[in-house]
């Protein structure tokens, strides 16, 4: 009772946490939406007096966030890590720019500008910007070696543009930075139009320079692209391997051979009331619990299976169909092994295999011995 009673709760908070990320995310939608209406220039006064009201109620909104998270950490005295961390400077750039700018004379309109700081807050609900920022951190070195061969191009497209176009355009390419202009929108693909080499050599360049900055961003997007896919492979697998060490059949494994199981399990996150294995099915593969509990459909009464149990092994040994219908119960994670994953490891681990052996067929056993005692139960009656 207690356990259903936690998972309960820890249902509704996370549902409320879910409710209100959606409102603070609207809530922000529509407040930059009021800041970009206040720079409209000759609204209605009276409407324009309406934004502001609703500006200083948002502003007061995340002053009383602020205060409220400074709050909670001022017991253990941790508000001054918060404030000099990436979110806590965030909360403190949504409140103070903009009563300060006012507070310097700055007109109205000019200060609620700084609200668009605002936008900032949004990254917090977005798993991808800190993923993005890990990539960028452990890409560095690639990204810096483009970063330096666009540089070079760049300056080496800009001076012979301008040692090449001077005579011609002295007014687009007079001087060296008025050419680097140039070679940053060609060379980044933007192409603008508003300087254009005409001789010939010049256009030789500028052909050299646009195949030149298609390459330099292939390259960019290539390193970003793949760095993105290792950081999330091991995140799964860290996930995995956490989920892994959970399981008491595993849990005597030493840590290289934790590992090489994490590599071979997938994980699988499932809804409540999902049907994961269906009676009279082929099936090839098996599942370890992680988190969360599944109800296995057996006569008389079902069996139900919780964090570190296995189930699914028996087609997987010996070939059969499956002997019941599996469904989960509440949101659960599981771990699925697949037939030449399992092959693999029960020749490096048979002791274990023999485990889930020995397991299938003591369900086996148990499964027939309750079947005929229904049937001896249905014939006395
Ligand atoms: P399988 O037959 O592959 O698919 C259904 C699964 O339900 C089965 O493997 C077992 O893992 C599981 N199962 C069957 N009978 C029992 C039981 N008596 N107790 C627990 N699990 C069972």
């Amino acid at each position: 009772v207690s356990s259903t009673a936690e998972h309960n709760g820890l249902q509704r908070q996370a549902a409320f946490r879910r409710h209100s990320v959606t409102l603070q995310c609207l809530l922000l939608t529509v407040a930059l939406s009021a800041v970009a209406g206040l720079s409209l220039p000759g609204s209605n006064p009276t409407y324009m007096v309406g934004l502001e009201v609703f500006l200083w109620m948002c502003l007061g909104f995340f002053a009383f966030d602020l205060a409220r998270q400074l709050w909670a950490r001022s017991d253990t005295g941790q508000w001054r890590e918060y404030l000099l961390s990436p979110l806590g400077l965030v909360d403190l750039l949504a409140v103070v720019p903009v009563p300060l700018a006012i507070l310097c004379g700055a007109p109205s309109a000019g200060a609620w500008l700084m609200g668009t700081l605002w936008v900032l807050k949004l990254a917090r609900f977005v798993p991808g910007v800190t993923l993005l920022g890990r990539v960028i951190a452990l890409e560095a070195r690639p990204l810096a070696s483009v970063l330096v061969i666009f540089m070079i191009i760049l300056v080496f497209a800009s001076v012979c543009l301008f040692v090449l176009e001077r005579g011609a355009q002295p007014e687009r390419f007079g001087s060296l930075p008025m050419s680097f202009w140039w070679a940053v929108t060609t060379l980044t693909t933007t192409g603008y139009g508003d300087s254009v080499p005409v001789t010939p050599l010049g256009r030789l360049v500028a052909s050299l320079v646009m195949i030149c900055g298609l390459g330099v961003f292939g390259l960019w997007t290539g390193i970003l692209a793949t760095g993105f896919a290792t950081e999330h492979r091991r995140q799964d697998f860290i996930r995995n391997w956490q989920l892994v060490t959970r399981v008491p059949l595993f849990s005597g494994l030493d840590p290289i051979s934790a590992i090489e199981v994490a590599r071979l399990l997938r994980r699988i996150d499932l809804a409540e009331r999902t049907v994961v294995v269906r009676r009279g099915r082929p099936g090839d593969c098996m599942y370890f619990i992680a988190e969360g509990e599944v109800e296995v459909s057996i006569e008389p009464r079902p069996v139900k299976l919780g964090p570190g149990q296995f189930f699914g092994e028996i087609a997987l040994l010996d070939g059969s169909p499956r002997t019941a219908t599996v469904v989960t119960t509440r949101p659960t994670t599981l771990l699925m092994l697949g037939v030449p994953e399992f092959r693999s490891f029960a020749a490096v681990r048979p002791d274990i295999a023999e485990l889930v052996d020995r397991e299938a067929k003591k369900r086996l056993w148990q499964n027939k011995a309750k079947r005929e005692n229904t049937s001896e139960h249905a014939e006395a009656e």
